[in-house]
């Protein structure tokens, strides 16, 4: 067996340990780019298409990674829990880690919906060669109706994005809370070259 198929029912493997912290990384890009895009003024057209072109493209790529991410968790074993937890602990474990998966490919989804209701075209890369294919769902909608959905997806991205921040507070909070009462929990989600022999 090659070396990222193993489990060693301690930590995580090495696709998953990647997948985790590429991901991470990422969605903490979007999250800041996000919020701080609506302040590029609006006469600044290439600026705001630049920089909403960029978040779109990476939005895509945590879609993608988040899809290969939950099909590798479902085809593959998850190390033991943590050892020492109670049953509560591992109920709300578990339950943040599904909410996670909700939101890593939840809020791309409704992305991609937003820009299939705009009147304007996106381009990965912000290259105009390159556009974003749009969802079909809503393309027969007249144009108040298609508007209506555009507003109601800006407002579900945005208030998934608060979720989501309130989600990784409490994560980073409970790994962070089992690392100082000695367990090794932050070890088993490290590459390897990093984990103490
Ligand atoms: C947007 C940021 C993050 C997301 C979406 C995320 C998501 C997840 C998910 C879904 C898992 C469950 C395992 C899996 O399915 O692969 C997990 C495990 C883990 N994460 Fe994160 N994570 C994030 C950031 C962080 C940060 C900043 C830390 C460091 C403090 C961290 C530390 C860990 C650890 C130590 C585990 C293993 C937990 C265990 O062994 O039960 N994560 N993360
Ligand atoms: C995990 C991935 C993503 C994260 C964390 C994220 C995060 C954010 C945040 C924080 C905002 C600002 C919300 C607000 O203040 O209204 C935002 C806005 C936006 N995002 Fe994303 N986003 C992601 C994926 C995507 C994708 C894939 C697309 C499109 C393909 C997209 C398109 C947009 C658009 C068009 C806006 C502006 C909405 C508005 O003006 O109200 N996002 N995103």
């Amino acid at each position: 067996m090659t070396d990222t198929l193993k489990t060693d029912s301690k930590s995580y493997n090495k696709v998953a340990v990647w997948l985790h912290w590429s991901i991470g990384i990422l969605i903490g890009l979007l999250l800041v780019i996000g919020f701080l895009m609506g302040n590029i003024p609006k006469d600044d057209i290439s600026l705001r298409a630049l920089v909403y072109n960029w978040h779109k493209t990476i939005g895509m790529l945590i879609l993608v990674l988040s899809v290969v991410r939950l099909l590798w968790k479902l085809t593959h074993k998850a190390p033991a829990p943590l050892p020492g937890l109670k049953p509560w602990e591992k109920m709300v474990a578990k339950s943040l880690h599904s909410l996670f998966y909700v939101f890593m490919i939840g809020m791309p989804l409704l992305g991609w919906a937003i820009i299939s209701t705009s009147r304007f075209p996106s381009f990965f890369f912000n290259s105009a060669k390159m556009r974003i294919p749009e969802l079909p769902f809503w393309q027969g909608l007249d144009k108040v109706a298609k508007h209506d959905m555009h507003e109601f997806f800006e407002e579900t991205h945005e208030l998934m994005a608060f979720a989501g921040i309130a989600l990784i507070v409490l994560h980073v909070f409970a790994a962070l809370k089992h690392h100082k009462t000695g367990k090794d929990i932050l070890v088993r989600m490290m590459p390897n070259y990093m984990r103490k022999k």
